[in-house]
């Protein structure tokens, strides 16, 4: 068993968890995933590592309540325990010292797992450009401990109700004529997020890294279920990933993969609900 150690709600639907995991704390390193289940009945949830403390031995997740998974996920809270934590999974992250500076990107949830790689970049010596947005204020989260791990931090809304009015993308665009140097992109968030930055950076020819969250089952490497096309090569995400290069990925295939259980999800959530 896995007990919550810490719960923070920043806005109804976007959670967070430390969770006791001292083997996956010992393990973790930016860019890694672990897949939880509440409980037996629960489905099992992929989340990205958004930090971690190896001597408290806790791993901190940031979720968004989506379908019935997530919703019944945010009802638990400090004291309760979770069923089984498996990870840490994937691929890290490629950190190094680059040659010129480096952008982070996230958005909404994409906040939490683009934190870890931030901070890892900066201990690598990089000069670190951030950029958060949301579409709104509510959904926005972290932005001392991103403005820690940054040399400069922007922060956007859709609606402008906190920080600049407008989208990621044009603020990556700024970033980018101030800084024509830039030597790599991370992007994290929804898909079309991700690959509105991919077609952004694609003609400056700068290396654009996203990680995909397809769905997920075994996250092994055995089922199939997270595969993404990257090229011309069919990859999996839990196995491969979640990290690829942002202009190889097939974003149109991912997304229509990813609606694939829409209507299921519709109704798990409705049962859960009545
Ligand atoms: Fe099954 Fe990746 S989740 S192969």
């Amino acid at each position: 068993m896995y007990p919550i150690v810490r719960k923070e709600i920043f806005s109804p639907t976007v959670k967070l968890f430390d969770i006791k995991a001292p083997l996956v704390a010992a393990k973790a390193q930016a860019g890694q995933f672990f897949i939880l289940r509440a409980d037996e009945k629960g489905e099992r949830i992929p989340l990205t590592i958004a930090d971690f403390d190896r001597e408290e031995g806790t791993i901190t997740a940031i979720f968004q309540e989506m379908g019935a998974g997530t919703k019944r996920l945010g009802q638990l809270e400090v004291g309760d325990n979770i069923l089984d934590v498996v990870g840490p999974l994937g691929v890290p992250s490629e950190i190094e010292r680059f040659d010129g500076p480096v952008a982070i990107v996230g958005g909404g949830v994409g906040i939490a797992p683009i934190y870890p790689i931030a901070k890892a970049l900066k201990a690598a010596g990089n000069e670190v450009f951030a950029i958060i947005g949301a579409r709104n204020k509510e959904l926005l989260f972290w932005e001392e401990k991103m403005a820690s791990v940054s040399s400069k931090l922007i922060v956007c809304t859709d609606d402008g109700s906190y920080g600049r009015k407008g989208f990621v993308t044009d603020a990556l665009k700024d970033v980018y004529e101030a800084n024509s140097n830039l030597n790599h992109v991370w992007a994290i968030g929804p898909m079309p997020m991700m690959r509105a930055i991919t077609n952004v950076t694609r003609p400056w020819g700068v290396k654009t890294i996203v990680s995909m969250n397809p769905l997920m089952m075994d996250g092994t490497g055995m089922c199939g279920a997270c595969r993404v096309q990257v090229g011309n090569e069919t990859k999996f995400a839990c196995v491969d990933g979640p990290e690829f290069d942002g202009h190889m990925v097939d974003f149109d295939l991912a997304m229509k993969r990813l609606s694939i259980y829409k209507d299921e999800e519709k109704r798990a959530l409705a049962a859960l609900e009545h």
